[in-house]
């Protein structure tokens, strides 16, 4: 299982249980969860509604691609934990993450 924590807008902190063997994004993940995320680019790193900030676990997920930093970028509530959720794999590596939804 990968188990990790979501904190949504009300700033509830839920934990979500998933299987290992789903070939999905964190975002379609998240989507599939009720989250609201608009997605409207189809997880092509171009509309930036999938934004969210990873707290914990950070280290353990790779760096962003350039293409993702640069949508960061235009963002102007960045942080230095921001991500793309449709740049994230659903894996192990997202095990014990604590992400907060920032849309
Ligand atoms: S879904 Fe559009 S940037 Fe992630």
């Amino acid at each position: 299982m990968i188990i990790f924590d979501v904190r949504n807008a009300a700033g509830e902190l839920q934990t979500l249980e998933l299987p290992t063997d789903i070939n999905l994004s964190l975002m379609e993940v998240l989507k599939a969860s009720e989250y609201p995320i608009a997605a409207t680019c189809g997880g092509m790193a171009l509309c930036a509604t999938c934004h969210i900030e990873v707290l914990k676990g950070a280290e353990k997920l790779g760096p962003p691609t350039d293409a993702e930093l640069d949508m960061i970028d235009t963002l102007p509530h960045a942080t230095a934990h921001s991500r793309l959720a449709c740049q994230i794999r659903l894996g192990e590596q997202l095990n014990g993450a604590v992400i907060v939804l920032k849309g």
